[in-house]
């Protein structure tokens, strides 16, 4: 039966640690890390805002104070720049505290994934809800998101993101075994797996940072065993869901073909502010050139 109750809860799971990026996240969550001029967070909400998610959870930890004063008011900094008649930056600083409603809850004892989205159950209660990994940035001119709560209002169950990437990578994601639905522009999930060896991955299909899930994946994340890496997974979890019957089950996927950045690790993080800055307005021009000179000079 499609699920059809509107989707309005966005989960993003940001207690991780951050050893990656040590030293620079010794003091600092490494969701605030910048990228360009914007913390590597502030994408994710803002695209959550703008798929009509306003109401955000973040599974924070220890350490993430950083977070919650981001998104608040800094009332002094505002009339300092109001002062100023410095339109352009107050713009900039009160952006952040108007993507909607956040809220947050503490993952205590962070073990994986699929833990961090069960620390969400009482605030999501019995509603269809998305999850947004910050690590994974989806370009703002594709549309992904949005596309994945239009699947899941239709069918029901829960839907993941997929996109092809080089067989040799697959063991960093999650793999999806998927079969096409006829007429569809979607996938419907036959099984999963959390970061296969290459030569047991069922495709190049991986799973990046973007699920809307259906509140039963709450009572089968309660009961899914640690997996790889002795956590508890999500794609366990999904995996699960995708061979039941009945309320909450089946998994569908989109495949996504557009622009998504990797800020998970040191080198994918430097694409991606590379990336992005070369697609600004204000930045575009003058680093361009730069970067050709540069390349040419490598
Ligand atoms: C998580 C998921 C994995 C997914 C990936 C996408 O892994 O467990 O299935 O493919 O995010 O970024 P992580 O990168 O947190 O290890």
């Amino acid at each position: 039966m499609p699920q059809t109750a509107r989707i309005t809860k966005a989960v993003i799971p940001a207690a991780g640690l951050g050893t990656r990026f040590l030293p620079a996240t010794k003091a600092m969550p490494k969701e605030m890390l910048p990228v360009v001029d914007e913390p590597a967070i502030q994408y994710v909400v803002a695209e959550a805002a703008k798929a009509g998610l306003d109401n955000v959870l973040m599974i924070t930890g220890r350490s993430k104070r950083a977070l919650e004063d981001h998104f608040d008011r800094v009332p002094h900094l505002e009339a300092v720049l109001e002062a100023k008649g410095d339109e352009r930056r107050l713009a900039a600083v009160q952006e952040s505290n108007n993507l909607g409603d956040i809220h947050y809850v503490r993952q205590s004892d962070p073990q994986g994934l699929g833990h961090a989205v069960l620390c969400a159950k009482r605030h999501v209660g019995n509603e269809p809800f998305a999850v947004l990994l910050g690590d994974d940035l989806i370009d703002a001119r594709d549309e992904l998101l949005s596309e994945m709560i239009r699947v899941q209002q239709a069918v029901g169950g829960s839907v993941i993101a997929l996109m092809e990437v080089d067989p040799a990578q697959v063991s960093a994601y999650g793999c999806a075994d998927v079969e096409a639905v006829e007429g569809e522009d979607f996938v419907r999930v036959r099984g999963l797996v959390e970061k296969p060896a290459p030569e047991d991955a069922p495709s190049n299909l991986a799973v990046i940072g973007r699920y809307v899930l259906h509140p039963a994946v709450f009572d089968v994340l309660e009961r899914t065993a640690p997996g790889r890496g002795g956590e508890i997974q999500l794609t366990d979890a999904l995996e699960t869901l995708a061979g039941a019957e009945g309320e909450g089950s089946g998994v569908h996927a989109v495949v996504f073909r557009g622009r998504r950045y990797d800020t998970g690790d040191k080198v994918s993080y430097l694409k991606a502010v590379v990336s992005l800055a070369v697609e600004r307005e204000d930045l575009g021009d003058e680093l361009r050139p730069w970067l050709k000179e540069f390349a040419a000079g490598l």
